[in-house]
């Protein structure tokens, strides 16, 4: 499976800071946001990887990270997204870089305590069709929210003002080659963007998608309040025994 990292956006919800530099290079503890997606990638056995970014800074990507050596890669795939189109029409970008393999992809602001390495195996066993890896969470109007009804995701609403219920889609998802022909289908949401969240639905419409939860504590660091915590998390993370 190849590993795409989905790194663009303005982070204007994160102004003043993203003004001179891009969200996923801001440091969370005591590295920079992108390490922390690759090596769940890499620790999940991903060694094919490719970053999307965009933006102003994009090049500072490059100087930072070079082939991803310190991080145990041999080599890193880089791509540019023009204009601020969303999630999926970041992904869109990678459709080369997948050429007919499955991929797992990760926003960039995602980090997670455990390894993912075993949805990742299972998802490998999964002949067609997606994998979302769910967390319960105490504010749910903040995601894309899961409605699961007789074991199965039945459908999942981009920060609903009334969850169905407390689980969180996280920004982990496994997708098959189709997931390219879902995307050129989707039309711009509310907010001008093209949602992962209907990539989803569009799975759930052909009964292809499975779901995990996430063990460990899970954050995104799109926030001023997320952002600390997640600097919070790491640092107390770091302080267990092995
Ligand atoms: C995005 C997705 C949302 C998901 C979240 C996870 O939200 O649209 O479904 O739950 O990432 O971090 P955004 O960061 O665009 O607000």
């Amino acid at each position: 499976m190849k590993g795409i990292i989905l790194a663009g956006g303005k982070g204007s919800r994160l102004f003043p800071l993203t003004k001179i530099t891009n969200k996923h290079l801001l440091p969370i503890y005591d590295r920079p946001m992108i390490y922390y997606p690759i090596q769940t990638l890499v620790d999940a056995g991903i060694r094919d990887i490719l970053i999307v970014t965009g933006g102003n800074y994009a090049g500072d990507f490059l100087q930072l990270l070079g082939t991803g050596h310190q991080l145990g890669l041999a080599n890193l795939n880089y791509t540019y997204q023009e204009g601020e189109g969303g999630i999926a029409d970041a992904l869109r970008l990678a459709e080369h870089f997948a050429d007919g393999e499955n991929v797992c992809v990760i926003l960039g602001d995602n980090i997670i305590e455990t390894n993912i390495r075993e949805a990742v195996q299972e998802f490998d066993k999964q002949a067609v069709g997606a994998k979302i890896l769910l967390k319960e969470v105490t504010d749910p109007e903040r995601f894309g929210v899961a409605e699961i009804l007789n074991g199965f995701v039945v459908n999942i609403v981009e920060k609903p003002k009334d969850p169905k219920s407390n689980y969180a889609v996280t920004g982990i998802y496994m997708y098959d080659a189709t997931v390219f022909d879902k995307i050129k289908t989707l039309e711009p949401s509310q907010r001008g963007e093209l949602e992962i969240t209907d990539v989803n639905n569009a799975y759930i419409r052909e009964r292809s998608l499975s779901y995990a939860f996430l063990d460990g504590w899970w954050t995104d660091a799109g926030t001023f309040d997320s952002l600390l915590r997640a600097s919070h998390l790491v640092s107390e993370s770091r302080k267990k025994p092995a």
